[in-house]
């Protein structure tokens, strides 16, 4: 099978381009220098050189809070940049996988949110990120992934933030009304893997299994890091961020059980692989 993956050095499409070149397809792996998805001329010309039977579009804007101050740009990337990736896509008969987000949603209540709640994203990001899921939607191969919480060994994400204000910090204000699933981009890149080989098309929601807080989650990096932190828990609202979150970011994965697709293992487990890793390269 031959891949184009956007992205490519980001944090879940470095672990998708592994992953698909230890299976053994043939990836071709664009970040910004080799294809800018805001320029149609420069994506028509990297899919021109390089035919794909698939293309898994990780390229984002993903500063939740700086997107709060820079709109325009967040737009442009995120829904313009992805209208052209699913023109390209469609027009060479491939397959094209669209990350979103579970910030489409409104996150309101404590149920886990369906694939079939209506989207009411609270941001200028989720906004962005709704409007690149309207984008792709002329796209006849369509898988949508709404994941949450991303963390992976390469790349800026909530665990790395914990571990290095650990080294100036003895205690630590953490947001407790925020909740969700925190995602390992190795199972997420393991489960696109297995998708793309399929045609069960359509939208789904994917994340680690459980729930917990920001605060849960920091708790347990520490405690699992062997960290001696304080943590106090704050409210969304004392810690300001620029960007309103939802504060139910649960989502239900019965689409994905529906469509014979293992789900992925839980957070803790999730995290315990990924800290054995991280610490390592620390130490
Ligand atoms: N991170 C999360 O918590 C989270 C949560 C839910 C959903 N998601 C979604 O999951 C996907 C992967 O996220 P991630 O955390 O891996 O993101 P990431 O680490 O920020 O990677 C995004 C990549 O997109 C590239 N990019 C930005 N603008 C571009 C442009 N104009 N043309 C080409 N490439 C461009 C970036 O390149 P530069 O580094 O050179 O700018 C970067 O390599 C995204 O669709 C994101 O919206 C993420």
């Amino acid at each position: 099978m031959r891949v184009i993956v956007t992205g490519a050095r980001g944090q879940l499409g470095t672990d998708v381009v592994r992953l698909l070149d230890m299976q053994g397809e043939i990836v071709y792996a664009a970040d910004l220098a080799d294809m800018d998805i805001t320029n149609a001329q420069s994506v028509e010309s990297f899919f021109h050189a390089h035919p794909a039977d698939a293309v898994i579009h990780c390229a984002a804007y993903t500063a939740v809070d700086k997107a709060e101050s820079e709109p325009e740009l967040c737009r442009l990337v995120n829904e313009t940049g992805t209208q052209h990736i699913a023109r390209a896509a469609e027009a060479a008969g491939a397959k094209l996988v669209y990350i979103s987000t579970d910030y489409v949603y409104p996150g309101e209540g404590t149920q886990p949110q369906s694939e079939d709640t209506t989207p009411a994203p609270r941001n200028v990001y989720g906004r962005t990120k709704y409007a690149g899921e309207l984008a792709v939607q002329q796209c006849s191969r369509l898988f949508i992934l709404r994941t949450s919480w991303v963390f992976g060994l390469h790349g800026n994400n909530f665990p790395y933030k914990m571990l290095s204000l650990a080294k100036t910090h003895d205690s630590l204000c953490v947001v407790n009304d925020q909740v969700g699933s925190p995602t390992f981009t190795e199972d997420l890149a393991s489960l696109i893997c297995r998708m793309i080989r399929t045609e069960s098309y359509g939208t789904y929601n994917v994340s680690n299994e459980g729930f917990c807080s920001w605060y849960d989650f920091a708790e347990t990096i520490f405690h699992k890091a062997n960290l001696n932190i304080t943590l106090k828990p704050v409210s969304s609202e004392a810690f300001a961020a620029a960007a309103d979150r939802p504060r139910n970011s649960r989502m239900s994965k019965d689409a994905l059980c529906k469509a014979g697709f293992e789900r992925l293992p839980r957070w803790q487990d999730a995290l315990d692989r990924f800290l054995s890793r991280a610490l390592m390269k620390e130490s």
